[in-house]
């Protein structure tokens, strides 16, 4: 395992790695002498660095995030090809367009947004959103870096027969996640719960009602798993990976289940104000993956509520003041 540490709180994970017996490396994947110190061979290569944040760029300089999300990712697919052979690539629902997601018809409930039947734009259902969901129009800087690594992954799929998997990953959320508020936010409602800090709806109106799905990053791993079983059949697929309708909440009701599992309960503002490149509703329409891999997640939103807790209860002291 290779990671920069950039990402606050990450060293943290380190001695679970090392209990688990995973070799970690410190290096920087935009560093094209960190990837060659590496000796020997590999089976796959998952790419999951990033900067992760589609705030990223927003009001500064774009220098790190395509650094990093294309420029590095680029390096390791170079790496993978020359070492590994097969590359799975964590791409994002962010990949898809902005403007159109935000033209899904929806119906407020006293809870949520949710997706009616009146659709007119395609890749989009009650089930959510499907791998021909529009990506042609802007998708903030985040999502073009990795709307673009994309297409050269498949190219390299194509020009040097190298097997590769891209999942455009709707929200993973889980234990060893450092939630902050502009990625990971539903590790940070949990801790904000626990640590009895308080905590913003921001945007389409400010009720709280947006509506996102969570994978378990245990739900992520057995899906790469029967993903690499498979990779020959596979290769150069793009497969949209989420928890689904069913794995799915709204701040709104994610504040209740963090009051009901934490037992506390905190002051939580409205701010109207919307963010250019927030959406009210994301969810994964996993089908193709579920079918392709006879695949689909286990864990439940209280599941993974429960499990984010359970890990801050546990390590209280250490990850105090990680969550911003
Ligand atoms: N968490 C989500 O909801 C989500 C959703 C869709 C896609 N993804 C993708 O999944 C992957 C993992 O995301 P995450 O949520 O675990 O994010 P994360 O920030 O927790 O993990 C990314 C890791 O990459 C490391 N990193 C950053 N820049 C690096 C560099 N230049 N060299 C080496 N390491 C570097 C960070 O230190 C961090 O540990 C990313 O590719 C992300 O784009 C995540």
């Amino acid at each position: 395992m290779l990671d920069n540490l950039k990402r606050r709180g990450s060293e943290i994970n380190l001695a679970a790695f090392k209990q688990l017996g995973i070799e970690f490396v410190h290096g920087d994947i935009r560093q094209h002498s960190d990837l060659e110190d590496i000796s020997g061979n590999f089976d796959v290569l998952i790419e999951a660095s990033a900067e992760p944040s589609v705030l990223a760029g927003i009001g500064g300089s774009p220098h790190y995030l395509l650094q990093t999300n294309l420029w590095g990712t680029l390096k390791c697919l170079e790496f993978a090809r020359e070492r590994a052979g097969v590359f799975v690539f964590l791409s994002t629902s962010r990949v898809y367009s902005i403007a159109p997601l935000k033209e899904i018809d929806l119906q407020e409930t006293p809870t949520r947004f949710e997706i009616t039947d009146r659709q007119t734009l395609p890749g989009v259902s009650r089930n959510g959103i499907t791998e021909s969901f529009p990506t042609h129009l802007p998708r903030s800087l985040y999502g073009a870096t990795k709307l673009a690594s994309e297409l050269i992954v498949q190219e390299y799929v194509d020009t040097y027969a190298m097997r590769a998997i891209i999942n455009r990953c709707g929200v993973i959320a889980g234990p060893g996640q450092f939630g902050k508020i502009d990625q990971g936010v539903f590790t940070l409602w949990v801790a904000n719960h626990f640590y009895k800090r308080p905590l913003e709806y921001k945007g389409f109106g400010g009720g709280g009602k947006q509506v996102r799905d969570l994978l378990h990053p245990f739900d992520l791993f057995s899906l790469i798993k029967r993903q690499l079983a498979k990779i020959e059949q596979c290769s150069g697929e793009i497969f949209n990976v989420g928890g689904g309708i069913e794995v799915s909440t709204s701040l709104s009701e994610l504040s209740a289940l963090c009051r009901e599992v934490v037992g506390h309960e905190v002051a939580v503002k409205e701010n109207p104000e919307t963010s250019a490149v927030d959406i009210p509703m994301y969810v994964s329409d996993y089908n193709k993956a579920a079918k392709a891999f006879d695949w689909q997640p286990r864990h439940s939103v209280r599941d993974i509520v429960g499990d984010i807790f359970r890990w801050i209860k546990e390590n209280e002291a250490q990850l105090r003041g990680i969550f911003t």
